[in-house]
């Protein structure tokens, strides 16, 4: 498959901070690549020196870092590679007093559209993000997840192949993010030889069970990247729900019981996560030591792992000093 950006060896400092250390990573054709990980990650970093808004930082004795964006050297033919690229932002910004269609036109000519070529484009634009019928409304007035849609347009309106967006949907009702993750979905799904790439930050879990790949980044590295059912399987076996109560105690002893590694709130549940092979032995140690501390066991049972264990897995688990181990 061909790669829309293939980046290796960035490094970024700020001070004596290094946001980024030593990341590669490369997304293909048709790709949604979500990048995940806890704040401060360093998720934001990677996408400006991926757009070209920061330059990574020279390392001695390092290998030189490289951003190859649909064949243009990021590092050297900027604006050539730049025009491959639309980016959302984290915190992105619109012009309130202006109207959709303004903020739009704005956008466009800023990328270099023509006068004959920005209307039409904007026009199709907004009726894929479904704001075609709010052309006169200004952005002031318009709902969060409408102006992400039209952030979402803007990054869009020059037709590049690889899009990336920070953390889009943050703080976005759970239906517009519905909605726009169908967006993103039918964009890297729309056929013809012009394949489209997206590459997405998220803090949503079930958002990062939509992309094709993962990485999970921390502390300024990618330290597991795969498929989410890849990510998955690292703990197939290993992860056991339980429910009773009161929850407090049955979290305070399960803590406590030996063989598990992990205890995480889920819903009104926990998840407990077990050593290799421990499944069977923890449930029945389980069985005797809640009712002995005057506990209720309403359900207890093997379950499939969610993308949310293993993150909390790798989180718990990777050294901070040897964070590629
Ligand atoms: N311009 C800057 N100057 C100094 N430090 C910075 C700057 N930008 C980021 N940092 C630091 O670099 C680290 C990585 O930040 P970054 O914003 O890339 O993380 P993130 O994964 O996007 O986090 P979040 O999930 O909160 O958005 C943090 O410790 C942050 O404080
Ligand atoms: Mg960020």
């Amino acid at each position: 498959m061909t790669a829309l950006i293939e980046a290796a060896h960035l490094y970024r400092t700020f001070d004596h901070l290094t946001a980024v250390e030593d990341v590669s990573l490369s997304v293909a054709v048709g790709e949604i690549y979500g990048l995940v990980g806890p704040d401060g990650a360093g998720k934001t970093t990677t996408l400006r020196l991926l757009c070209g808004a920061y330059r990574p930082s020279p390392v001695p004795g390092a290998i030189p870092p490289s951003i190859m964006v649909n064949g243009y050297d990021l590092l050297r033919h900027t604006d050539k590679a730049r025009e491959q690229i639309g980016y959302l932002p984290q915190r992105f910004s619109l012009y309130d007093d202006l109207t959709v269609m303004e903020n739009l036109r704005f956008f466009a000519e800023m990328r270099g559209l023509s006068v004959a070529d920005w209307r039409p484009r904007s026009m199709e634009i907004l009726a894929f993000v479904g704001l075609d019928e709010f052309v006169d409304r200004r952005a002031g007035y318009l709902s969060g997840g409408m102006k992400q849609k039209l952030g979402l347009a803007a990054a869009l309106v020059h037709r590049p192949r690889l899009l990336l967006l920070d953390e889009p949907t943050t703080g976005v009702d759970p239906v517009t993010r519905q909605d726009f993750w169908q967006l993103i979905i039918r964009l890297v799904g729309q056929d013809g030889s012009k394949g489209t790439a997206v590459l997405v930050s998220t803090p949503y879990m079930d958002e990062a069970a939509r992309c094709t790949r993962v990485g999970f980044m921390m502390s300024g590295h990618i330290v597991q990247e795969g498929s989410p059912s890849e990510f998955r399987k690292r703990l197939e076996g290993r992860v056991l729900e339980l429910a009773g109560e009161p929850l407090a105690l049955l979290r305070r002893l399960v803590e406590k019981e030996q063989g598990v590694s992990g205890v995480q709130m889920f819903g009104d549940r926990l998840h407990l996560r077990v050593e290799e092979g421990q499944a069977q032995a923890v449930m029945e140690q389980l069985e005797q030591h809640i009712p002995e501390a005057a506990g209720r066991i309403s359900r207890l049972r093997l379950v499939q792992p969610q993308l949310e264990d293993v993150f909390m897995d790798l989180l718990e688990r990777q050294s901070w000093t040897n964070p590629t181990s």
